[in-house]
């Protein structure tokens, strides 16, 4: 649809209890008296001075003062959109999570983004792409916070801090905004060479996606299933657009950066409003719960590393449908809190240290972000069944809580389930287990499992699946931007990377920087290349 088809406020007339049309037949202040103006400040006479007692005047300028609120750290720049998720059935064996029982359908909202630019920065930067959905189950929310990447920049959540400091404009200048080219990023992931696997598709055409509803999504870490017998499985979340994988040329993606900003906003909304409703599946890669957490040598727990689709097939297990935009980016875009522990009944975490980090995060970061410890209480955030916690007061508390006793037990509210003895009803043996894990014998340590070290090897695998016009564009890409890096030791530095990746890679990208190529200092390994992963010989299923 042309972007003129949109109506002209997006107003949702339904029966949504939180939408405010603001349309009244009388302008009030914000506690409700009637004004009879609000085009002129109250004066001594008509050329003045402003007096100090106009309310009015100070209530609107004081709220306008105060409307903004920050940006996310990362992932400011974002869209977002409603719809539901239908479960297959097809994962009840190994979950027992309403959300996943045949026929079911959960509302839910996906808020797409990039990662380094701010909230005004272009759509179509190379960046990764954020893919997080909040699934409104019956169970409580459940938010699966992917990204369009599969793997990782690094394996320990420790360094989160220091890639994103990488990543985002220089200290000094504030320069560039939303690339990746630049010497502080290149420094870091020459430097912390774990970072090279993620890197290669940052360079690849997923790096320029053509539209957020033709891409992939990954939950990157490996996560727990709980199933009705209490066996678990761990798996790897993936989704599927429907319409296939496509992207951008750079050519495309800098042009529109300049023509179009908002290319990817407008697509998603444009798409949505028009009837054309994007959809994925939501499929997982299956593996057994062993004491290793390792699959065909693949360390599970490692975030840099992905399984195959050839080893592991992903598996369908339901469909994301996007139908609604929203009413108002501020309260639903904006104000909406992802959070990678708001998990429920069935579905638990790993150990994976990069996941263990984030389980912190997210919930600290919106203290600050959101204002205060209520942030749930917004529309967008609030569960679509019963709340009933312990929380008391703080900012923004919306809730009159009533009763005397807010711990638990007690003996002066009436009946309360935590008591000792008490029977429990059917629905509370439903509430959240954390699986019984095994937590092996072990000292304390600052260090990563010998599995963690090899960086490479994937990454040839991913340059290996690669079509020639792929491959081309990587070269490119990698030519381009190491291109805008001052110092030429960065430069220098990442092509010793590159030759561990592949020689031809490192000698195209050198030939373009008019420098030379290294010989690799690690064994090449030749791991099958993998078609899934080419958006040319791939597709959104096999087969
Ligand atoms: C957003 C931290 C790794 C996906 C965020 C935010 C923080 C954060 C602080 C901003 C949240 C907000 O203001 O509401 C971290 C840390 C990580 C990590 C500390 C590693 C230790 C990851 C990974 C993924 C991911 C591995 C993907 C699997 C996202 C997404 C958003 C986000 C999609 C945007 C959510 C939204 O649209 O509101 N992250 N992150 N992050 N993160 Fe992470």
């Amino acid at each position: 649809a042309a972007p003129q088809a949109r109506t002209a406020t997006g107003a949702d007339t339904g029966a949504d209890p939180h939408v405010r049309t603001q349309q009244g037949a009388h302008l009030t202040t914000a506690t409700g008296v009637k004004l009879r103006d609000t085009d002129h400040s109250l004066k001594a006479g008509s050329r003045g001075p402003t007096l100090l007692q106009d309310h009015h005047l100070r209530e609107k300028i004081t709220h306008f003062d105060h409307e903004r609120i920050p940006e996310r750290v990362v992932h400011a720049r974002g869209s977002g959109a409603h719809g539901y998720f239908e479960a297959y059935g097809t994962a009840e064996s190994i979950c027992h999570a309403a959300v996943f029982e045949k026929g079911e359908t959960t509302p839910v909202f996906v808020r797409f983004s990039t990662v380094l630019g701010n909230r005004g920065s272009m759509d179509t930067a190379r960046d990764t792409r954020g893919f997080a959905t909040k699934f409104y189950t019956r169970e409580g929310n459940w938010d699966l916070v992917a990204n369009n990447i599969p793997v990782f920049f690094i394996q320990d959540g420790i360094k989160f801090p220091d890639i994103i400091h990488a990543g985002k404009p220089h200290p000094d200048r504030e320069i560039p905004q939303a690339q990746s080219a630049h010497d502080t990023f290149w420094d870091f992931v020459s430097l912390h060479t774990e970072a090279q696997h993620h890197t290669i598709w940052n360079m690849s055409d997923r790096g320029i996606p053509r539209s957020y509803r033709m891409m992939e999504g990954f939950g990157v870490h490996t996560f727990r299933l709980v199933n009705a017998e209490g066996v678990t499985s761990l798996v790897k979340f993936h989704w599927k657009p429907k319409l296939g994988v496509h992207s951008l040329t750079w050519e495309e993606a800098q042009m529109l950066g300049g023509v179009d900003p908002d290319f990817h906003r407008r697509d998603l909304a444009d798409a949505i409003e028009s009837g054309a409703f994007p959809e994925w599946e939501l499929g997982v890669q299956v593996f057994e719960d062993n004491p290793e957490q390792v699959f065909e040598g693949i360390d599970l727990l490692d975030p840099t590393k992905i399984v195959p689709e050839e080893l592991a097939p992903v598996q369908p297990i339901g469909r994301l449908v996007l139908n609604k935009n929203t009413t108002n980016f501020f309260a639903e875009t904006e104000q909406i809190a992802f959070h990678a522990g708001h998990l429920v009944p069935g579905i638990d975490v790993t150990d994976d240290p990069l996941l263990q980090t984030r389980l912190f995060s997210y919930v600290d970061t919106q203290l600050s972000r959101l204002g205060g410890p209520n942030y749930n209480q917004l529309p967008i955030n609030r569960p679509h069944t019963e709340v009933n916690d312990m929380f008391r007061d703080g900012f923004h508390q919306h809730a009159v809580h009533s009763g005397v006793a807010p711990y638990k037990p007690n003996t002066l509210d009436g009946g309360c389930p935590f008591a000792a003895g008490a029977d429990l009803s059917e629905e509370q043996t439903k509430a959240f287990t954390d699986a019984a894990v095994r937590v092996a014998e072990s000292t304390k340590v600052r260090e990563n499992p010998v599995s963690y070290d090899d960086h490479y090897s994937q990454t040839r695998q991913f340059w290996l699946s690669m079509s020639p016009v792929e491959k081309e564009h990587i070269i490119r890409a990698y030519t381009f931007e190491l291109g805008k890096c001052y110092e030429q030791a960065i430069k220098e530095r990442q092509l010793q990377a590159l030759a561990n990746i592949d020689p031809v890679l490192c000698a195209e990208v050198a030939t373009g920087l008019g420098l030379p190529a290294p010989e690799p200092t690690v064994p090449l390994t030749d791991l099958a290349p993998s078609p899934a992963l080419s958006q040319l010989t791939g597709g959104p299923w096999p087969g």
